[in-house]
């Protein structure tokens, strides 16, 4: 209920241990795999120049990312002001990571060795499904650890690129998240507001 997407709370200037990644990386390898063909993989980056490049390549796709009208998230009208201000308080954040990623002391790419975009639906969702459940469970078993994540995508607009500098090959392995990780300056984070269960659940049928 509190594992947040932690963006301005995130203390650059404190190192992560290799250990406690670790500890992380292998609460992610409990997490269900299709055909449990163990997909997952993690590229972990400490470097300073990789993590200072991909932040140069994250700022720029952002700046795109903000002209996306419908689609950036601070161009979204949520129905009402208590919704708008929850909205535009998440917007200050992804700005804030937009202009800041490089400085993570850690980035983590989540991905599964194979392509599927020529596939059938079977083959995407099993693709990314199989890495995706790992990556969240990455990001809640560094929550335990006072550590903080932030689920992003929009370097891959810029796929190509992304491969080049976080030395993934992206044309045989599929990156399916990057999160920056740091410990978080402070460690209460709230429950988000959301939609009452009753509103998305459809019983029996669509
Ligand atoms: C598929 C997906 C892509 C996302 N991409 C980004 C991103 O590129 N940058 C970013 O700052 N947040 C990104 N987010 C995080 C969302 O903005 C965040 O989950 C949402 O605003 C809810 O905030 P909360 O998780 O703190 O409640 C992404 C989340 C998902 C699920």
């Amino acid at each position: 209920m509190t594992t947040r997407g932690v963006r301005k709370r995130l203390d650059f200037n404190r190192a992560v241990e290799r250990e406690v990644l670790r500890e992380c990386v292998a609460t992610a390898l409990q997490a269900p795999s299709g055909s449990n063909q163990w997909a997952l993989q993690f590229v972990i980056v400490t470097d300073p120049e990789i993590r200072a490049e991909f932040g140069e390549l994250y700022r720029r796709c952002y700046e795109r990312y903000r002209g996306f009208d419908g689609a950036y998230i601070g161009s979204i009208d949520k129905g009402s002001e208590e919704l708008n201000r929850q909205q535009h308080r998440t917007t200050v954040s992804a700005d804030y990571l937009g202009a800041h990623m490089g400085q993570a002391p850690v980035l983590v790419a989540a991905c599964a060795v194979g392509r599927a975009e020529d596939g059938p639906a079977f083959a995407k969702t099993s693709l990314l499904g199989s890495v995706l459940p790992g990556m969240w469970q990455f990001m809640l078993a560094a929550r335990l650890r006072g550590l903080g994540t932030a689920w992003t995508t929009i370097s891959l607009m810029e796929e190509e690129r992304t491969g080049e500098i976080l030395r993934i090959p992206v044309d045989e392995v599929t990156v399916g998240a990057i999160t920056p990780v740091a410990y978080t300056i402070g460690t209460e984070f709230k429950p988000a507001r959301r939609p009452d269960p009753d509103d998305v659940i459809h019983w029996n049928g669509w």
